[in-house]
């Protein structure tokens, strides 16, 4: 896997030569190949879908369909247990809205605010229904946490498969498995895993499982929720409107089948067609390689920054991203003297506020890599970060 060759495929880097993008938590560029599959559809192929009887529209209705199967086997998923939604927010919202289940709440203080507001809003409407956190242990959901919070009166634990603060893998299918034995539903959040780790929904053995488009190349605006088609069939829509009917009469209206059924309106159908060009893209390099190229560049930075007096590194090795505080400045100084040198990171508090409440900071700087960073990218966010340590 060559990332110089690779940012070849990225107009953004040849109109923004000095740009070192280290955001890609929070959303990745976009390679030529997504977007001219999104401007062909629109040029070639545009029309609606599942509701036209002309070529035109089949061959929308086609391609859209053709993208569902294509996220359905980057998953492991079968076509009819995929839904398109605009983000990951949104799928969390859907089944917060939609999902029925007797008992308590487990999400986990790393939870960003998508995969933390939506539940926490369902307990608050839902008398007696309780919530609580799954701890963290080292930028990890704690397993003995997870032992012993996920008791009987438990019907749901929504958790991250890696967190967007720290980055490495939770322990999942031990999870899962607590939760399962103990007859709760799971809903992993994969928001920060797609783009880096190869997922297969029938091993990690979850119910449902959220994640965004617009992490791995595709188009903003583009999200999945899968779900276990049974469990998509009992649910009640959550959105009414066209193209999700059976009949509708004055008396009655009849819904139509899963996944059709959670998709009003018109969806984003050449969104679909790009996420499935970014999945072909990802495909061709290879997850594993992509998954151990960010996890190589990561550990770099994790050593270089522990170096450095005054830095303290958040994230724990095997992570795919760097999150990392200093006694000298705040998050959004170092952020700013890096911007200074055309370095791309987020710093804050990532979304998810109960975490850096619980660590008692105010937030961290984190720098993301992805298939196009370089190792001379990590060397210009070391010095950048050594000239922040002077500067202030
Ligand atoms: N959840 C995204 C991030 O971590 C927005 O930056």
């Amino acid at each position: 896997m060559s990332p110089q060759k690779i940012r070849e495929d990225f107009p953004i880097f040849q109109k923004r030569e000095n740009l070192v993008y280290l955001d890609n938590a929070a959303t990745t560029q976009k390679p030529e190949q997504v977007i001219e599959a999104v401007q062909n559809f629109y040029e070639k192929d545009n029309a609606n879908v599942g509701r036209g009887l002309y070529d035109l529209a089949n061959d929308a209705t086609q391609k859209y369909e053709d993208a569902r199967r294509k996220v359905a086997e980057f998953i492991g998923a079968s076509k009819d247990e995929v839904v398109f939604v605009r983000n990951t927010s949104e799928a969390e919202n859907l089944l917060a809205h939609s999902l029925n289940f007797e008992g308590d709440i487990v999400l986990s203080e790393m939870a960003h605010h998508s995969e933390q507001l939506p539940w926490r809003r369902k307990a608050e409407e839902e008398e007696g229904t309780k919530i609580d956190y799954l701890e963290t242990e080292k930028g990890k959901i704690s397993l003995e946490s997870a032992r012993e919070k996920i008791t009987e009166d438990v019907g749901l634990v929504a958790i991250s498969h890696v967190s967007n603060v720290f980055g490495a893998e939770n322990p999942v299918e031990k999870i899962v498995e607590i939760a399962h034995e103990r007859d709760a539903l799971v809903v992993l959040d994969a928001a920060q895993s797609t783009p880096h780790i190869p997922i297969d929904v029938r091993r990690l053995d979850v119910d449902f499982l959220c994640f965004s488009g617009h992490k791995m190349l595709g188009p903003s605006g583009t999200g999945v929720l899968y779900g276990r088609k049974e469990l998509l069939q009992e649910m009640k829509p959550y959105q009414v409107g066209g193209g999700m009917i059976r009949s509708v009469e004055k008396g009655d209206i009849e819904y139509g089948e899963v996944p059709g059924k959670f998709e009003a309106g018109t969806p984003n159908i050449a969104g679909a067609v790009g996420l499935a060009a970014a999945i072909e893209y990802l495909e061709d390099i290879g997850i594993e390689n992509i998954q151990e190229h960010s996890q190589r560049l990561s550990r770099k930075m994790i050593q270089s920054l522990e170096d450095i007096e005054g830095i303290e590194v958040l994230s724990p090795s095997g992570a795919n991203l760097v999150s990392f505080t200093s006694e000298y400045a705040h998050p959004h100084d170092i952020a700013e003297v890096l911007n200074q040198e055309g370095i791309a990171v987020r710093a804050g508090n990532h979304c998810a506020q109960p975490q850096m409440q619980e660590l008692g900071i105010n937030g961290t700087a984190r720098a993301s890599p992805y298939i196009y960073n370089t190792e001379g990218d990590m060397e210009k966010l070391l010095k950048a970060v050594k000239k922040s340590k002077k500067v202030f």
